[in-house]
């Protein structure tokens, strides 16, 4: 396996090389600056109305990690790898919508009434129904966890998305308020053994053209 920790990938080799590693080198320590950096990148995700339903726990710690294991079914990458990141989608990210548009008007990018246009919209879609506030987290904070891998690959570290876990016992350990859903798992770390090989659908197996 190369050394990528220096080099930057291209984008069509982070993509042809990221896989979902299961072996890691449990001795390897990420440092905090590789990490910010990667989670600024999976926060420049794009997002409805750009919402940013996301929140990134970062578990870390080792005695945290340890007890992540048995929620997570016992899958030993959760304490080999180097940090785990839990990807929490916000259920109520409409209250980003008065402070991040009255910004814009501050900037001078949108006007009073488009601000107000926008968030009114916006409120008026999440009171619909709390299932718009459930689909909407569940949406966008995928985007922002597969950003979050490839930003991790184009870094040179391995990941490994993971919805093998207890969402209600993860909840418990780490005191997540109820604001906040669980989405994913996501390892970050070096591997020790590549991935097994994953096979796709073809292209044209995966495409319709044009309606059904
Ligand atoms: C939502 C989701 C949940 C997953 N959960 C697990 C998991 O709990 N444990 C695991 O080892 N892999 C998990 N995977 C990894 C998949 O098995 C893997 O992405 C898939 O086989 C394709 O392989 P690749 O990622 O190496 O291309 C998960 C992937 C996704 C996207």
């Amino acid at each position: 396996m190369a050394n990528t920790s220096t080099m930057e990938h291209s984008f069509t080799a982070v993509v042809n090389e990221r896989h979902a590693v299961k072996h890691y080198d449990p001795n390897h320590r990420i440092s905090r600056a590789d990490l910010m950096e990667i989670l600024e990148m999976a926060g420049k995700a794009p997002s409805s109305w750009n919402l940013q339903h996301w929140k990134f726990l970062v578990i870390e710690d080792p005695g945290k990690k340890q007890a992540l294991l048995p929620i997570a079914n016992n899958q030993k990458q959760v304490v080999d790898a180097s940090v785990v990141v839990a990807v929490l989608g916000d259920l109520e990210a409409h209250r980003h919508a008065e402070p991040l548009y009255s910004g814009a008007v501050k900037a001078g990018a949108i006007s009073e009434e488009l601000k107000n246009t926008l968030v009114g919209q916006i409120q008026g879609v999440y009171k619909s129904s709390p299932q718009v506030g459930r689909d909407e987290a569940i949406r966008n904070a995928s985007l922002a966890a597969m950003q979050l891998m490839l930003a991790a690959k184009a870094k040179g570290y391995d990941t490994c998305p993971m919805g093998g876990y207890n969402p209600a016992k993860l909840v418990e350990e780490f005191h997540i308020p109820s604001r906040y859903l669980p989405i994913m798992l996501v390892t970050i770390g070096k591997a020790l053994k590549p991935a097994y090989s994953s096979p796709r659908f073809k292209v044209e197996e995966i495409t319709v053209w044009n309606g059904f």
